[in-house]
This record gives C-alpha cells, structure tokens and sequence, in this order.
C-alpha cells in the first residue's frame, strides 16, 4: 500500500510534456518557464504512432494536434502520470474522451480563437467556388487564356442568394455575420436556436432539408460526432440545386467524398470548396481530377495570429491543470 502511494506520487511528479510536433510559440516556452520539460518529438509532420507510443511513457501532459489519435492504447502506455491532453485544436475528435474521464484526464481544447480565421477562409472558398477563381488562374498559367468572353466562367452571383449554414455554432455564426456585407440570405439548421444570428442578419432557422434544397451556397459548420459521419451523403447531395455550391472547413468525414465526386462530376451540384478530407492527408482522387471543385490543405486556423493564439492556449489549459486548477478550456 505504502509502495503504491510513493509510486503514484513519483508519477504525479513528472515534469514531462509531450508535443507531438512542433507548434508554434509560446507553448514550448511558456512550458519551459513553468519548470517542464517538453518533449518535442518530431518536426513538422506527425510523428509514426510507434515513436509517439514510446516516448509518452510517464509523461504528465500531452500536446496533440488533430493528426495524433489519442485512444485506449496511449493512455495505457502514457500510464497514471498522465494528467492532461491539451488538444491543439477545437475539434476533439481525435481524443477518445470518456477513456480519458475515465482515467481521470482532463482534456482541453482552443475554442474561439480560431473562429474568425476559419470564418475567413470559409469565405475564401466561398468566393473561390461560386467564382470559380481557381479555374481562371488555371487557364492563365496554361497559356489558354485568349482574352475577355463575355460568357467564359460565368459564376453564382452572391447578392440575393442563399447561404445555408449547418451547424450555427461559434465558427456557423461568424461565417453568417459576414455574410450580410455580400448581401446574402441566410438561413441555418441547428438543434438550438442562434437568436444572435437571427437577430444581427435576419437569418432563419430551418430543417436540413429545407436549406438543401433552398441554399445556393451550403456550409458545413458541425463538429465530427458520430452522427454527423457522412451528414452530406448521396441523397443530400442529390436534394441540393444543380447551381449550388458545396463548402466544408469543419471536418472531412462529414462528408461522402465518393459521393461529393459524382455529384461535381455529373454536375448534379456546381462547385465544392474543401478544407478537409475523409482521411488526410489522402485526398479522393477523383477529386483531384475536377475542375469544379477548390482543394485547400486544413488550413483553416492557418494564420500567423491565430496559430499562435492556440499555442498560447494550450500550454495555459495544460499548466492549469499541472498546476491543479480548473483549466480554462475544459472538454471534461
Ligand atoms: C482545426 O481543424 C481545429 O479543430 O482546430
């Protein structure tokens, strides 16, 4: 008994924290002052599971990112030192949480701080589909490009159209509120009423079949629970306009990407604009192949202000917890 209690307490005092990868400032430094010792075991790339599952051993915090699955099998290697996976991500799917209650694990998460970049690029691809912006820097650079045609790469006009926003939560709502400097109707599907939304840009609340079939643009905005795998699948796609475009920067398995092919390919649906994928860093290669469709790398929270809001974030979540405070971003 007493072996146990000095064992579990030599645990409670690791000072080792686990990054995954390399993050950008001032997670590793914040960490570091606080008196623990980072672990930073690869560079910019996820590191093979095998290393990740060696080196957690004994660690006292984890810093994942949304590519390092954080299940079963690494909490058991991790063992009792582990006190908290600080998620650098808002989406958690990549944590299995109830094992880490369980466990007695605190996991954090970086809310609210991504929210206007995502909302940025969400628009990006919003202007590059409807206007099929890649497509015309295409034709330059191939050399196609003969000079101005009145009908050439006609697009959707954004003023007077609909957007339809499936999931009215903090990143739905901010790609809603700048929707009204486009002149846009909006209108949006969630289980709770966003009063705030409908309040600032008049948009409306509807069922997810009524916004497939009057949306002209569709925005995907909901996190990755199972009942959101494959929420824009064949028959929702089929219900949607011919003329509609397609945007999704919340998570890829949302969507059926064989699906989402067809339908671009047999122009059951304009446009589609992706942030994210099925399986990433893989990508449908029929994807690839269309025209119609504009490909970004998860860059959604890429900028320079936001990434290092998230790395700030969560060394704060990790040391409250280290520290045996409430964390500020709690997912547990
Ligand atoms: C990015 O996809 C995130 O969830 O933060």
């Amino acid at each position: 008994m007493f072996r146990l209690k000095v064992k579990r307490a030599l645990f409670m005092n690791s000072r080792k924290v686990i990054v995954p990868r390399r993050l950008p400032p001032p997670a590793v430094d914040l960490l570091g002052e606080a008196g623990f010792e980072t672990d930073v075991v690869a560079g910019d790339h996820s590191p093979p599971r095998e290393t990740l599952l060696e080196r957690v051993r004994g660690a006292c915090a984890i810093l994942p990112t949304l590519s390092e699955r954080i299940d079963e099998e690494l909490l058991d290697v991790a063992g009792e030192s582990l006190r908290v996976v600080s998620n650098f991500a808002v989406g958690y799917d990549n944590i299995d949480v109830p094992a880490c209650s369980r466990r007695g694990v605190r996991v954090t998460n970086t809310p609210g701080v991504l929210t206007d970049a995502t909302a940025d690029l969400t628009w990006a691809l919003i202007l590059a589909a409807a206007r099929r912006v890649i497509e015309g820097d295409r034709l330059i650079r191939d050399g196609k490009w003969h000079g101005w045609v009145p009908g050439q790469l006609l697009g959707l006009e954004l003023r007077g159209a609909t957007l339809g926003i499936v999931g009215a939560g903090r990143i739905g709502t901010a790609v809603g509120l700048r929707a009204a400097g486009f002149g846009m109707h909006v209108i949006y599907c969630d289980s709770r009423r966003n009063e705030d939304l409908e309040r600032r840009v008049g948009a409306e609340c509807v069922e997810l079949e009524q916004l497939l079939s009057e949306a002209d643009v569709v925005t995907l905005h909901v996190p990755m629970q199972p009942e959101n795998l494959h929420l824009i699948a064949a028959a929702q796609l089929a219900a949607m306009k011919s003329s509609a475009v397609l945007i999704n920067t919340s998570r890829g398995p949302i969507v059926d990407e064989a699906a989402l092919a067809v339908a671009l390919r047999e122009q059951n649906i304009a446009a589609a604009g992706l942030d994210v994928y099925e399986d990433e860093p893989r990508v449908t290669p029929q994807l690839v192949e269309l025209p119609n469709v504009v490909l970004l790398p998860h860059l959604g929270s890429a900028t320079t202000t936001t990434r290092q809001a998230m790395s700030r974030m969560a060394a704060e979540n990790a040391l409250a917890v280290l520290r045996g405070r409430q964390p500020p971003n709690p997912v547990n």
